[in-house]
């Protein structure tokens, strides 16, 4: 029987960062999982595949739609569905391969199964059961199930299956408006399914800056995505591969159904505890079935600590793994720490959306005095250049100390313009500080310094 300092359940994101950061600090680390490879939903059925399906669709609108006004001629591509599917397979190898690599280079064992815990200090996968001083759970979450919608993978799919449908439906519908629904719905838009996303809300992507959503969804609208808001779909039926889908409009009750040959259910995640024996552990968790955790994200017993989707807080890769780290250094005796109010978020549609920190909601929630300032990219020559001026910039600041409190991004690379505000965050930074960075012409990033401008006395460029 193998004695080992820490046993990571589960290789997503939180849980093999987690393992590689207690192997550096000396711990004798294994992490059980039971897929056939390393990365978890992420990196097998999540943010790696869909990435890769985001960019090759994103390629073949260029071509269709930009390529003659730059002087680029000739037809446009067909898709070669299985080739791009085939790419897509190949991004994902790669990367859980790399992980495999990282875990040798680390001496980290993979105890290949899935994990239960029969006592504090014990993990058993099949017939063995391993020791170990401490347990970090790292199990993940699952596509949250909706009544009367049975997901069969084929015609009615959740992400997963929406990653690996046998060819581009003609049709598509997409069960709820938020980050899988607009991503996923964008890839097969510009394939040229005709999307429709039925939303329970009036709004897309509930919790962001509401100028945001606004924007982004009258883009989505003009790159050929159709919405239906304020619906709660009631059921979905499936005759001869095809789908018919029923929802209830909420103004005024009335039904209405609506075909398809792919239905997408993206109506969110719930933790994925199945199998690990928490019950009768006596583990406290949530109503939202959540493990709870304290501050070192310890459970309820001692040793065993939990992180990443199955514990409250948003369902991000990135939230994991911060998490991971810093559960590794709490149970090296350091002083692992992640600042939950600086945990950005991204949708990767084009153009795309990011956000960190306080949305003007929340702040005029919270009674605070703020100021926002905020910048289009109509005035920034970069952004010009490739067709993606739409969108803006918009700091929120505190008004009296200038200091920045949150950032909504929408237009070209705003997922990797909004770490400079996350940095900005971390370092308590003003907008001035901002506005008084050199940044490089001509870049995207030009925008995040106008915006910053626009917190004092006012941008250039517009
Ligand atoms: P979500 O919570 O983002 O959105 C679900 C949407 O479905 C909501 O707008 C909700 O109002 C709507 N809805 C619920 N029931 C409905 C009904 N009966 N009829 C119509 N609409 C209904 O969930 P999603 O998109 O499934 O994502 C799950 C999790 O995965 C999220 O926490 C998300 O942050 C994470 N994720 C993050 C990504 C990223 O960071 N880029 C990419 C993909 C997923």
């Amino acid at each position: 029987m193998a004695q080992y300092d820490v046993i990571i359940i589960g290789a997503g994101p939180g849980g093999y960062v987690s393992a590689i950061r207690c192997a550096q600090l000396g711990l004798k680390t294994a992490c059980v999982e039971g897929r056939a490879t390393l990365g978890g939903t992420c990196l097998n059925v999540g943010c790696i595949p869909s990435k890769a399906l985001l960019h090759a669709s994103h390629m073949l609108h260029e071509a269709e739609h930009n390529f003659a006004t730059m002087g680029l001629k000739g037809k446009a591509p067909s898709v070669d569905w299985k080739q791009m599917l085939a790419y897509k397979d190949d991004t994902i190898g790669q990367n859980t391969g790399g992980i495999e690599f990282l875990f040798k280079k680390n001496k980290i064992d993979w105890i290949k199964g899935y994990a239960s815990i029969p006592e504090a200090g014990k993990v058993k996968v099949g017939d063995e059961i391993h020791e170990a001083k401490n347990i970090v759970i790292a199990s993940g979450s699952v596509p949250s199930s909706l009544p009367g919608v049975e997901v069969d993978e084929k015609v009615v799919v959740t992400s997963t299956g929406a990653l690996e449908l046998p060819k581009v439906p003609k049709k598509m519908v997409v069960i709820g408006a938020g980050v899988i629904g607009l991503e996923l719905g964008s890839v097969y838009s510009r394939l040229g399914a005709e999307v429709t996303v039925i939303e329970f809300l009036d709004v897309i992507t509930p919790g962001m800056d509401p100028e945001v959503q606004r924007t982004l969804q009258r883009i989505l609208k003009k790159q050929g995505m159709e919405f239906i808001m304020g619906a709660a779909v009631q059921k979905t039926e499936v005759a001869k591969s095809k789908a018919k889908v029923t929802y209830k409009l909420r103004k005024d009750d009335s039904e209405h159904e609506i075909e398809a040959d792919a239905v997408l259910v993206a109506t969110g995640r719930k933790p994925y505890t199945e199998g690990l024996g928490l019950d009768a552990l006596g583990i406290q968790m949530s109503p939202r079935g959540q493990i709870e955790v304290g501050k070192d994200w310890q459970t309820n017993v001692k040793g065993i600590y939990a992180i990443g989707d199955c514990i409250a807080g948003p369902m991000l890769a990135h939230k994991a793994e911060d998490e991971g780290m810093a559960v590794a250094e709490q149970i090296a005796g350091k002083h692992g720490h992640v600042n939950y109010g600086v945990i950005p978020g991204v949708i990767y549609t084009t153009p795309e959306v990011a956000s960190v920190g306080e949305t003007e909601e929340t702040l005029k929630k919270a009674g605070r005095a703020y100021k926002a300032g905020k910048f289009s990219f109509m005035g920034n020559a970069r952004a010009k250049a490739v067709f993606q001026a739409e969108g803006f910039v918009k700091i929120l600041v505190d008004k009296e100390t200038d200091r920045i409190l949150g950032a909504h991004i929408i237009g070209p690379g705003a997922g990797d313009l909004i770490h400079e505000i996350c940095v900005a965050m971390e370092f308590g930074a003003s907008a001035e500080d901002v506005a008084l960075t050199c940044h490089a012409h001509p870049t995207y990033s030009e925008a995040v310094r106008e915006a910053a401008l626009a917190c004092g006395d006012g941008p250039i460029h517009s």
